[in-house]
């Protein structure tokens, strides 16, 4: 028989807070939704919006996997409360693929990642690859990593190096790291000495084609 609980009950509990209204433009279109105030960013997206390109790893900011553009920077959509995103632009890997060359349904840098077979499962992909554009802008922008020999450099070369250092923030349980360095390094503006070894010469991609103009400048 099931025992009555002798657990103290408030006569007077706290009430929960209500659901709360919040607009953002996603890949793009306008979006309202809402929410209860403790919803990530990522559960908006995947739940309420059935964007679902972004995953769910660890929900902790540990491994990359929820990883979207925001106001043009990478964040970890775990940690983001969506509710704190009023006016913010989000872009998701579904929102990537614009401004293509006539023929082509993907963008270079998600047609690097096919051409260098640099996924297994294939879940952390679209964080790395959102992380990856986040990262080339930063990188444009002049600002250093933990490896660059110059903290005052006006340009950063993304060598191998580099680009291990600054996707170390998305971790692919698979261990395509070999693989992802180089789709990465292959679709850079300018080639460093271990892309050009690697692949040698060829066309560069327009910077519109690689980080989409959904984006907004960083600062
Ligand atoms: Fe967000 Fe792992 S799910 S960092
Ligand atoms: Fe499987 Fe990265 S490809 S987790």
């Amino acid at each position: 028989m099931a025992q009555k609980s002798t657990a103290h009950r408030s006569s007077n509990p706290i009430p929960l807070p209500g659901k709360i209204s919040v607009g953002m433009t996603v890949n793009g279109i306008e979006t309202k939704a809402e929410i209860a105030p403790w919803v990530t960013l990522l559960d908006l997206l995947r739940d309420h919006l059935d964007l679902t390109g972004t995953k769910k790893g660890c929900d902790h900011g540990q491994c990359g996997a929820c990883t979207v553009l925001l106001d043009g920077r990478r964040v970890n959509s775990c940690l983001a409360l969506a509710v704190a995103q009023q006016d913010s632009q989000i872009v998701t890997i579904e929102g990537l693929a614009e401004n293509l060359a006539d023929g082509e349904t993907l963008p270079p840098l998600q047609r690097s990642f096919i051409k260098h077979d640099a996924f297994q499962c294939g879940y952390c992909t679209p964080g790395q690859i959102c992380s990856a554009v986040g990262m080339l802008r930063e990188a444009e922008a002049g600002w250093p990593s933990a490896v660059s020999a110059d903290l005052n450099a006006d340009h950063v070369t993304l060598d191998d190096d580099e680009i291990r250092e600054r996707m170390s923030g998305n971790l692919c349980r698979c261990a395509a790291y070999a693989n992802i360095v180089p789709a990465i390094a292959e679709v850079l503006p300018i080639r460093s000495p271990d892309a050009e070894r690697r692949s040698g010469s060829g066309v560069y991609p327009e910077r519109s084609e690689w980080v989409g103009d959904r984006n907004k400048e960083v600062e």
